[in-house]
């Protein structure tokens, strides 16, 4: 059966203190929006469709930026949930399929559960996600009434007597129904409320009332979490951490001090891979089997191959590609560059716009001296090449296989295969000259003394 997705995220998010939609926060590096994309894409969805309102332009191009075809319908007025799910009907004429409405602001609804929902939708016209709270005093979220097994209504809580506010089984937002059936139900909806808004939870009672079925999927708290304020995504952002340390250890990675260790949501590290503790995975990163990620490295946008190691203290930025056994050591930065199989990088280094063959060495200091303020520009550096230190790679340059360049020196030029380039001031020694000049200004520092 066809799904479509109805992402709500027309909301302000006032409570964020910020000029950015809610729904563009981010956990793990990708917008709150994004995460209910994902998790509601596991479905495999014919339609997904965005309803935006508050910062419409930056909203459709965050969500358009994860999935080029989802759709987008505005909101220009929040009038309430059931409102919004209504801005979708237009776009959903002659959809056959259900419908699935989610939260742009609740970013943890695992795949699996939507899956339960689905699957409830066999033998139910309207499926509710719930989920029960241990302090009923504490949570104004609205109540979900069943009887005989069966959810007869949704009652908000600003509008439930003391009654079904002492009810433990709450409202997530959550709705699976026949698309056609949701549209027209919305249709419906008053806004006669204590909010004077269009509540979407009053389609349970307006389908009941035209004998269709409404049944609740239960999941956890947690799983349902929304995110109104920075603390609370602060709060999100930990679990999320949490779940993916938990998730990369179960599947054999191993991840020392995991609560240093920050990942983003897109981050893939293989079996085996030893990640130590204070490195920070930016966006787009992949880590292969049995690499090696050594403490304080910063990566984003790169990959890393088998048995590659890394750090302590480096810094891959994006467009690193790094072959199998490539070694990158401490107070290196490396950009839109591949390093290839077996060669080494190890000391206070910066490549970038680079390319450096199989088992050459880098030696300390080296830099690719690769932007003259305009242009950027490529150096290209051959297999087997030995790279002294302290050497300027002053790009566009290319060294041949085999190559080597003295220590300090300033390559400007190419360098052939098997030859050696020197590019410094030769060495001249002057006799006696230091021990003179120290004895002299050893001699101003005492006169100074005794004048003071
Ligand atoms: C809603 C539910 C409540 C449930 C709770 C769970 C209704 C009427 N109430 O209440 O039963 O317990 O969620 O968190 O549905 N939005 C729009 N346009 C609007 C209104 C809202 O896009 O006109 C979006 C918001 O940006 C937000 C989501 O819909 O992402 C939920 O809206 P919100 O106002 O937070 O609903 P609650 O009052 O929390
Ligand atoms: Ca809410």
């Amino acid at each position: 059966m066809s799904v479509a997705l109805i992402i709500l995220a027309a909301g302000k998010g006032t409570r964020m203190q910020s000029d950015l939609p809610k729904v563009l926060h981010k956990i793990a590096g990708a917008p709150m929006l994004v995460h209910a994309m994902k998790s509601g894409a596991t479905l495999d969805p014919a339609r997904t469709i965005v309803v935006a309102g508050h910062g419409a332009d930056l909203v459709t191009a965050a969500a358009q930026d994860w999935d080029k075809d989802a759709e987008i319908v505005l909101q220009t007025e929040q009038l309430g949930t059931g409102h919004a799910v209504a801005q979708a009907a237009p776009a959903l004429d002659g959809f056959e399929g259900d419908a699935i409405v989610l939260y742009g602001d609740t970013p943890f609804i695992r795949p699996e559960t939507l899956e339960a929902m689905i699957a409830a939708r066999a033998d139910h016209d309207v499926v509710v996600l719930g989920f029960e709270v241990a302090d009923t005093s504490q949570k104004k979220y609205g109540r979900l009434v069943e009887a005989d097994g069966a959810l007869t209504e949704i009652v908000e809580f600003k509008d439930a007597s003391d009654d079904i506010r002492a009810l433990p089984l709450c409202n997530s937002g959550v709705i699976a129904c026949d698309a056609q059936l949701l549209m027209s139900l919305v249709a419906e909806i008053g806004n006669d409320n204590a909010s004077g808004e269009y509540y979407l939870t009053d389609v349970v009672a307006l389908a009941r009332a035209r004998g269709k079925t409404a049944t609740v999927v239960r999941c956890d708290e947690a799983e349902t979490m929304g995110v109104n304020s920075k603390a609370e995504l602060n709060a999100a952002d930990a679990i999320f951490q949490t779940t993916t340390r938990a998730a990369m250890v179960e599947a054999g990675v191993t991840v020392q001090m995991p609560d240093s260790v920050y990942f983003s949501h897109d981050t893939y590290v293989g079996p085996d891979a030893v990640i130590e503790p204070h490195v920070v995975f930016g966006l787009g990163v992949t880590v292969e089997n049995g690499a090696q990620i050594r403490a304080f490295s910063h990566l984003e946008g790169c990959h890393v191959s088998r048995d590659a190691v890394v750090g302590p203290y480096a810094r891959l930025r994006p467009g690193t590609e790094l072959a199998e056994g490539v070694k990158i050591g401490n107070f290196v930065e490396t950009k839109n560059a591949v390093i290839e199989a077996g060669a080494k990088v190890n000391h206070l280094s910066y490549i970038g716009d680079a390319q450096v063959g199989e088992r050459t060495n880098i030696g300390a200091g080296t830099i690719t001296c690769n932007y003259d303020g305009v242009f950027k520009h490529r150096t290209t550096v051959g297999r087997d090449v030995f790279i002294g230190s302290n050497t300027m790679l002053v790009a566009p340059v290319t060294l041949g296989d085999e190559s080597m360049t003295a220590t300090g020196t300033v390559v400007t030029r190419d360098v052939p295969e098997g030859d050696m380039a020197v590019a410094r001031a030769r060495q001249d020694n002057k006799p006696g000259f230091a021990r003179r000049m120290f004895e002299k200004l050893k001699a101003k520092k005492a006169k100074a003394a005794k004048e003071a």
